[in-house]
């Protein structure tokens, strides 16, 4: 069906599934700032601005938002007119692997356009439902604090960090520290060079522009045209053999590209640890030990039809006795579970 929606300002007339989410909508038309994260509604990577408010787009269906007017970090500010959340992030680092900050943004960013002066504990719930997996929310905190202090004019938009060194009066900054070796434990001093370009001194990641504004892509956000999307079928059994395997179904469905199983394969074994000696894995095979062990793998022309094809491969298992403790496995009679 059509869904015309209002992106950024734009009015556009998009083609949608009735169950697409918003986020694979926007992301297959070329909106890869919004992030696919646990596409359950908890991480906050995928928030998008819904009339103004700030919703996980991965658990809102496409055709919700029919009519709404949504806002990605691109509607927030381009990369040369950046709005001051962009600016305070970018120039404070506030950013490590960017993965979760054009949703930070936009959580911000709603936050800011309810109150102008937010306090930290505001700005610390209102970036609650974006989880960060690796920088940790201090500089974020102070980025929207910042950001929120600009757009009263109460700062200049220009950060000076106040620990920069290096400065035009060419000074140098002792670091100290306790010499944890030393029979005294006396505290020990390490000059900085001024005359150093990079040591010593706060430096802007070159990244940072991009992420601010969305255009940092990651390795999910390729998505060449006509690409297939790949699927794993698993397995539900901690140890079982595979009586049987009918993927005639999954195979006849048309835009499904292939369908492989362990009959499909070859047996070769390889080391699941890459430089172990130890060679017990197979690309599939006909036992399964251990669950989500992989049964089939699917390539289908859309996200959809791939998970549709999920339920149509049909598997019968004899179920085997599992070792579910690592000290079972010490005992005298313990389940092989590799036979070789
Ligand atoms: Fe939507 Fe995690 S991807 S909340």
């Amino acid at each position: 069906m059509e869904l015309e929606l209002r992106i950024n300002g734009v009015v556009e007339s998009l083609e949608v599934a009735p169950s697409e989410s918003l986020v694979t909508l926007l992301r297959r038309n070329g909106y890869t700032s919004v992030k696919q994260g646990c596409e359950t509604g908890e991480c906050g990577a995928c928030t998008v601005l819904v009339d103004g408010v700030a919703r996980p787009s991965c658990v809102l269906l496409a055709a919700q938002a029919g009519g709404c007017t949504l806002t990605t970090i691109e509607g927030l500010g381009t990369p040369d007119t950046q709005h001051p959340l962009q600016q305070a992030f970018r120039d404070m680092g506030a950013i490590q692997c960017g993965f979760c900050i054009p949703a930070m943004l936009l959580s911000a960013s709603a936050l800011l356009n309810r109150t102008a002066k937010p306090t930290e504990d505001e700005v610390r719930t209102a970036l609650s439902g974006n989880l960060c997996r690796c920088m940790g929310y201090a500089k974020s905190v102070q980025a929207v604090m910042r950001a929120a202090a600009v757009m009263r004019g109460e700062a200049s938009a220009e950060y000076t960090p106040s620990s920069d060194v290096g400065s035009s009066t060419g000074r140098q900054r002792a670091l100290i520290g306790t010499s944890a070796g030393s029979a005294t434990g006396k505290q020990f001093a390490v000059g900085i060079n001024a005359s150093l370009s990079v040591i010593g001194k706060n430096i802007r990641s070159s990244n940072a522009e991009k992420t601010v504004t969305g255009r940092a892509n990651f390795a999910a956000d390729a998505l060449p045209k006509g690409m297939l999307y790949g699927a794993v079928l698993t397995s539900p059994h901690a140890h079982a053999i595979i009586r049987s395997i009918d993927a005639s179904e999954a195979r006849a469905m048309p835009g499904v590209r292939a369908v492989l199983t362990y009959s499909d394969v070859q047996r070769v074994p390889y080391a699941s640890g890459g430089t172990s000696d130890i060679q017990d894995r197979y690309s599939l095979d006909y036992t399964v030990r251990y669950v989500g062990d992989r049964v089939a793998l699917i390539a289908a022309e859309t996200l959809e039809l791939v998970q549709q094809a999920l339920q149509n491969i049909h598997v019968e298992y004899d179920i085997l006795p599992a070792l579910l403790d690592p000290r079972q496995t010490l005992e005298a009679n313990a389940v092989r579970i590799h036979a070789e």
